[in-house]
């Protein structure tokens, strides 16, 4: 369990509340100075931020499930200890237990006109009968301002080394996706997911999209700045400790065929995830940690 208590609610800032959310599922709501936020302890899953005065950044499905044992579709799902089908292992979940279990709020305050919210999870019968069976403590700040700042820090408590993989699954809403342009990772190699294993090189334009996108870059910590011209603004994607960033969007067969998503809802969204995959997992010997962070800001 987390090592810290959850802060009872007469302790939580007056900009922070603790609400019923969709399908009842607990839900932090934050109206901070500079930023407003919800947060769902269901995988410590972000679905909503926005700076003030600015208009929505994340996407979030209208055909998303809100259960237990369900990821929800959107926002920021955390896909960890594994990203992906685990090969090995064709029964295990999509991207890993953490965006299916309950999280711990453990710490909430305010930061000049920040907002920080802290949740943990850590091993439990759950996760050890699971493929990744390992000792660990994983503390996730989200940091809700002007800009939202994700850091998500894995601590190996076994006495073995581990090797784990994740994303900070982040779902960008956009005007129009074929009018969208993601910039900064021009030169960096990618492995499609769509065609096979091998890595391609890297082009030389900025990524455009006018099919189904599934890519996976890997070795680069380079920022990616999403050009939106439908809603005229930018977003910007900058990380830290991540060598590897995901770009998806499913197109329109794919959006079809998931439950829980929208068959028209592909045009408003695209995923620019940061993550550490593939080659780029991470290894931790007994005791050690690692932050992996991202932080996303608006302009235009
Ligand atoms: C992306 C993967 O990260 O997540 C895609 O690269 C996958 O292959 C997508 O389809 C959504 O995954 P899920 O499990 O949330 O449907």
């Amino acid at each position: 369990m987390p090592s810290q208590p959850a802060p009872a609610p007469r302790d939580l800032p007056s900009s922070v509340q603790i609400v019923p959310g969709e399908g009842g599922l607990p839900l932090v709501r934050v109206t901070g100075r500079a930023g407003s936020a919800e947060v769902y302890l269901h995988g410590a899953h972000v679905t909503a931020w926005a700076p003030v005065g600015r208009q929505p950044v994340l996407w979030l499905s209208a055909a998303s499930r809100f259960a237990d044992g369900a990821a929800i579709r959107g926002g920021v799902p955390i896909c960890f200890p594994w990203f992906g089908a685990d090969a090995g292992h064709p029964g295990a979940p999509a991207h890993g237990f953490a965006r299916l279990l309950d999280w711990a709020l453990v710490d909430a305050r305010e930061e000049q006109d920040d907002v920080v919210l802290a949740l943990g999870l850590a091993d439990s019968d759950a996760t050890r009968a699971s493929v990744w069976p390992y000792p660990f403590d994983a503390r996730y700040t989200v940091t809700i301002g002007e800009r939202l700042t994700l850091a998500l820090q894995v601590t190996n408590r076994g006495h073995a080394p581990v090797r784990f993989e994740a994303a900070l699954h982040t779902y960008l809403r956009v005007q129009d996706v074929r009018a969208t342009e993601v910039a900064g990772l021009q030169g960096a190699p990618f492995v499609d997911q769509l065609a096979g294993p091998g890595a391609r090189p890297g082009e030389h334009r900025p990524i455009r999209f006018d099919a189904e996108t599934d890519r996976a870059y890997l070795g680069t910590r380079a920022t990616t700045t999403v050009h939106d011209a439908g809603a005229r603004r930018t977003i910007t994607v900058a990380k830290d400790a991540s060598n590897s960033t995901v770009v998806w969007n499913p197109w329109i067969a794919k959006a079809a065929a998931m439950a829980d998503f929208g068959d028209d809802e592909w045009t408003e969204m695209l995923c620019i995830e940061t993550c550490n995959i593939r080659d780029d997992a991470v290894d931790l010997a007994p005791g050690e940690s690692r932050t992996m962070t991202a932080v996303l800001s608006v302009g235009g």
